[in-house]
């Protein structure tokens, strides 16, 4: 049986599917959108997507296992499980949309990714208090801090809200068997003087949740679960851009190769040992002691500053 003979591609109507052309034919038919950043965002799509799978070049069954592993992602998601932005965490994604997002020049404290374990209010706290609640063994540690904006004034009655690990890398609503809700977090609000200060314990490092298809995807590939022992900060205050980041614990396993990707280097602060039984006193704390100190350095939006 002989094949047709293709017709050169001058005489093909626009819209019949050819490989050569298939981004362009797909992309056109979303030229009808009327919102124009939904246009420039699903006709990019196209062109990438139709670009990756020419380079791919998958087989049927390689693209049905593609689909059945994105549909078992959303098949992992409830009302406390995200398993599509774990899915984006561990691709960088999370992390290069953040970044993009918050461009921090200058003095101003980097942004990282928020992370699923922010899924509950943190409960209001005093300045001093100690947000390990329940007494939850650890080595105790002084987190102290100044937020204060690009110029270097203090900003009053910022919010600051914090949520940590314990020392075995879990969260309170991983284990409310053990852990009651709000154990190492807090609301709190700085003084006068933008100072911020709390009583915690050091955080471990922890695996992310590998039981779903993301967890399947870093076995297939050779690649561990952990992230670096860090403590969640979200600040924020009228007039200054909000900030959502961590403080990384210098010295921790897996700073260089964090499963989200969410290390800067700015970010990773000393949570310096303190042998010093008056000081321990003073704040409140066993003697030896850690003790983290840092600024937090938002954006004033206000442009009659800059
Ligand atoms: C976290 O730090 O809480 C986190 C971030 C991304 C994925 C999983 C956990
Ligand atoms: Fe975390």
């Amino acid at each position: 049986m002989t094949m047709p003979v293709r017709e050169p591609d001058t005489g093909t109507p626009p819209g019949y599917f050819e490989i050569e052309r298939s981004a362009e034919i797909v992309g056109a038919s979303f030229a009808t959108t009327t919102d124009p950043r939904l246009r420039e965002i699903l006709q990019s799509l196209v062109r990438h997507l139709h670009t990756f799978v020419k380079d791919v070049e998958p087989t049927v069954e390689e693209w049905q296992s593609a689909i059945a592993f994105l549909t078992a992602t959303g098949q992992m998601c409830d009302d406390v499980r995200q398993e599509f932005i774990l899915l984006s965490d561990v691709l960088g994604v999370s992390m290069l949309v953040e970044s993009l997002n918050h461009a921090a020049g200058g003095r101003l404290t980097e942004a990282t990714v928020e992370g699923p374990f922010h899924m509950v209010a943190s409960p209001e706290r005093e300045l001093g208090d100690d947000i390990n609640v329940s007494a939850e063994p650890g080595q105790p540690c002084l987190v102290t801090g100044r937020v204060i904006d690009q110029h270097g004034a203090p900003v009053a009655g910022a919010s600051v809200d914090v949520w940590q690990a314990n020392s075995r890398g879990f969260y309170d609503v991983q284990r409310p068997d053990e852990m009651p809700p709000g154990e190492l977090r807090g609301l709190f609000h700085t003084d006068a003087d933008g100072r911020f200060y709390f009583r915690t314990i050091v955080p471990a490092h922890y695996p992310i949740p590998t039981d779903g298809p993301v967890g399947d995807l870093l076995r297939a590939t050779g690649r561990h679960g952990f992230r670096p022992a860090h403590v969640h900060f979200a600040v924020s205050a009228p007039g200054l851009r909000g900030l959502t980041t961590h403080v990384f614990v210098a010295g921790s396993p897996y700073l260089d190769s964090d499963a989200v990707f969410g290390v800067k280097q700015s970010l990773i602060v000393d949570f310096a040992t303190v042998d010093d039984p008056l000081r321990a006193a003073a704040v409140g704390l066993p003697n030896p002691f850690r003790h983290a100190d840092f600024p937090i350095v938002l954006q004033r939006e206000d442009p009659v500053r800059e």
